[in-house]
């Protein structure tokens, strides 16, 4: 993870990292640093913590420059302290850098250079750089020739920029498993981790290929590949705006997102649905007929919170396309020699498009001769280059550390496939139009569950104490489940686990006591008579039950202690409904016990690392 930024132009510098890095802050919060070019020299400000503290202490030196970069830091190698925030530098502070991802073998090429007579200063794997690019600088030779021979002794990730004290106004980008995107003004360019970072100042952007370096001054850009031969870049224009990657008056990016979720489950579905013939027009799925008839086998691989959506989609696909479907955690399956041939589909599902592991999984899985089709987020993310076809999820930018209008998204599309995989397999798809009925009222319904906000508050006001939470769910309520729970802990620290219910009496239930309150998804589907089993088990061991049942559900409020009422919906589309008020009670607790919700502790937005 880690967001970089870096910017050459005729404007004052400082601001502009300071603001861009803000925007970045997602990525990594526990360090954060500057350099820019001035005087000839190169000036670094570095501070452990937050991008506030790096504005307060920049405050106190009068920095002025048109060139330079900036990094907020999520620490893979080395504590997270001063000395390890970057940017970091060569032996004389002639080479300045940010880097984003792992050098993997750092621990060779540290011990070649100390050898060679370089002296480090930090902990990092991203100091080797800075004493590589000085090995490879001789005066005359362009900042670039000597970035392209260290990196070719490089084995790693990266997204890295790159400023010199000999080149002023230059900065050399490149890239490598890590996002990076350059912005594109008027005599000036910007380069940062993503979008967002630089939208503020403009809406051309080019997105960098892994292997390519770039050249930004002023005057303009140029890119190369890793064996430098000339690239010509495309710049594309950003349709979506800023003020939809701000706070807009909520006090935390979670609970506005949360709040967008009528919009973002219509933008998920706007132009996709026919409701005369029950259909669903995915364009980017490009697989034709014959090739989703010849399907074997779904393999559904994620990370976190789209791992949980993932195996939603399996239960649909199952379902309605019947054709077999796994889900597997994207770090086990990319290392596990997994079977998979040119009859086996892999659907991948990323908000960001860049988790590291899902991304490999992927690659791996088209290294076997499988198709692999994206379901994303971010718009020209990595994975969604690279898939052999996908869709996009259009949930907007999510800046909260907790995924949650991207979930309830990725459950919208993963119905939406499903319906295009089975029409295409069967010619006809009965279910179709009663389907979507239902994803047409899923956003009034929403509407509907969000004006309980206070209810829920309410509700949360008396868990708020507790250390340990147990979530059950069945059938298509068990990911919720996980889902309720991991949501819980990311943010406010408390202890959660998610269960599928019946398996509650293997093991969880020795946990049962009035210190431990289970959360119950009971809507009504095919589960509900047996779900009713294990809250009456639940109580039956003084246990305090709040469930998520549906509306009319009169006799469960009976049995339990607290209720909250969501709307009827097909059961496929339970999870949309049922999850909204476990991210509402997640986020109410965490405000309660006075957590960081927009930035918990240890997390990040964007896992780029393995
Ligand atoms: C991180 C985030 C989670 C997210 C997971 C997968 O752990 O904190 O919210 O679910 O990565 O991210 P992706 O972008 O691939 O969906």
């Amino acid at each position: 993870m880690c967001g970089i930024v870096g910017y050459v132009g005729s404007k004052q510098v400082v601001p502009i990292l300071l603001d861009s890095l803000k925007r970045l802050e997602y990525r990594g919060y526990d360090s954060a640093g500057i350099a820019v070019q001035s005087n000839g020299g190169i000036k670094i400000e570095k501070v452990a913590g937050k991008i506030k503290a790096l504005e307060a202490k920049v405050a106190k030196c009068e920095l002025k420059a048109t060139s330079g970069i900036g990094h907020t830091r999520w620490a893979t190698h080395g504590e997270p302290n001063e000395i390890n925030a970057h940017p970091h530098a060569d032996c004389k502070q002639r080479v300045a850098l940010v880097h984003n991802g792992i050098i993997e073998n750092c621990n060779v090429l540290r011990e070649m250079l100390i050898r060679e007579g370089h002296t480090f200063r930090s902990e990092t794997d991203t100091e080797v750089l800075a004493h590589l690019i000085e090995r490879f600088h001789e005066r005359g030779k362009p900042l670039e020739k000597a970035v392209l021979g260290a990196l070719a002794m490089v084995k790693g990730t990266y997204g890295l920029a790159v400023i010199c004290a000999d080149e002023p106004e230059k900065i050399v980008a490149a890239r490598h498993g890590s996002p990076l995107v350059i912005g594109v003004g008027k005599d000036e360019y910007f380069v940062a981790s993503d979008v967002p970072a630089i939208m503020g100042y403009t809406r051309d952007v080019i997105y960098m290929d892994d292997g390519e370096v770039a050249v930004l001054t002023p005057k303009g850009f140029s890119a190369v590949t890793s064996d430098d031969q000339e690239v010509i870049k495309e710049i594309e224009k950003i349709t979506w705006d800023l003020e939809m990657a701000e706070k807009g008056g909520f006090p935390h990016f979670m609970l506005k997102e949360i709040f967008e979720q009528p919009q973002s489950i219509r933008n998920a579905m706007a132009g996709r649905i026919v409701p005369e013939t029950g259909e669903a027009h995915l364009g980017g799925v490009t697989l034709t007929a014959d090739e989703i008839r010849s399907i074997s086998r779904i393999v559904i691989t994620a990370c976190g919170t789209s791992w949980h959506a993932g195996l939603i989609g399996e239960y649909m696909i199952e379902e309605y396309a019947r054709i077999p479907v796994e889900v597997e955690y994207a770090s086990e399956f990319r290392y596990r020699d997994p079977l998979v041939d040119p009859s086996t589909v892999v659907i991948v599902i990323s908000q960001s498009g860049e988790t590291a592991d899902t991304l490999a999984a992927m690659r791996e899985a088209q290294h076997r001769g499988a198709k692999a089709i994206g379901i994303c987020n971010v718009v020209g993310s990595t994975i969604a280059r690279e898939s052999d076809c996908g869709t996009y999820v259009h949930a907007g930018p999510e800046i909260g550390v907790a995924s949650t209008k991207a979930f309830t998204s990725q459950v919208v599309v993963e119905m939406l496939l499903t319906m295009h995989l089975a029409r295409h397999r069967f010619g006809r798809f009965e279910p179709g139009k009663g389907i979507v009925r239902a994803l047409q009222k899923l956003p009034e319904q929403v509407q509907g569950i969000l004006e309980k906000n206070e209810e829920i508050r309410q509700i949360a006001s008396e868990y708020c104490s507790h250390n340990n939470f147990l979530y059950l769910g069945r059938g298509y309520n068990f990911p919720v489940a996980l889902e309720g729970a991991l949501k819980l802990k990311e943010i406010s620290y408390i202890h959660a686990e998610g269960y599928p219910a019946a398996e509650m009496k293997h093991g969880p239930i020795a946990l049962i006591d009035d210190k431990m309150p289970v959360v119950v998804i009971a809507v009504k589907d095919s589960a509900y008579e047996k779900i009713m089993n294990n809250v009456e088990e639940v109580k039956a061991r003084g246990g305090r039950i709040l469930a998520i049942a549906t509306e009319g559900d009169g006799e469960i409020v009976k049995k339990v202690d607290h209720v909250i009422y969501v709307p009827v919906t097909i059961p496929p589309l339970t999870p949309v409904l049922a999850v909204i008020p476990l991210q509402l009670l997640a986020y109410h607790i965490a405000v309660m016990r006075g957590c960081n919700v927009d930035q918990p502790r240890n997390l990040a937005k964007s896992v780029t690392v393995e």
